[in-house]
């Protein structure tokens, strides 16, 4: 069996399946993206998969369409840019796909960018 079929028997087997999403907890910012961003290794569900994203080019992960606004706009996601992007991220990159969030509140923001931080 190969190395990624036996990880993600194990994964199955402790209950964890699909399920970095289901450990956010209720009351998490997380839960606003949850809905389109998986939380799979390496999945693309509506949205492009985060893991990883933080200090990444936007546009980046292969195999998803994404806007062009979003490939041409030169972003590196950190933690400027993640605040402006959640903030409003139709102002901050006009012409994303995306649908709008406005998390303007900065305990959250800051709540958001650590736990983009961690996706790895
Ligand atoms: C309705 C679905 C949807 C929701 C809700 C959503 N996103 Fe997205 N997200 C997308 C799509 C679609 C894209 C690709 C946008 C584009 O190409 O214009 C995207 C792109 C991104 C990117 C850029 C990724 C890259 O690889 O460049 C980040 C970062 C991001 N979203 C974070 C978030 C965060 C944080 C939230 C919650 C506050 C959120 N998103 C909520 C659908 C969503």
């Amino acid at each position: 069996m190969p190395v990624s079929m036996l990880v993600l028997a194990g994964a199955l087997a402790a209950g964890q399946a699909s399920a970095q999403t289901k450990s956010v907890p209720d009351s998490h910012p997380f839960r606003q993206c949850a809905g389109c961003h998986s939380l799979d290794t390496s999945a693309n569900a509506f949205g492009p998969t985060l893991i990883g994203v933080y200090g990444r080019q936007a546009g980046a992960v292969p195999r998803f369409a994404y806007s062009e606004a979003v490939q041409k706009s030169g972003v590196v996601w950190n933690d400027e840019t993640l605040r402006k992007w959640i903030a409003g991220n139709d102002t901050f990159i006009p012409g994303t796909r995306m649908r709008h969030v406005a998390i303007t509140d900065k305990a959250q923001q800051d709540e958001l960018i650590e736990f983009l931080k961690a996706l790895k």
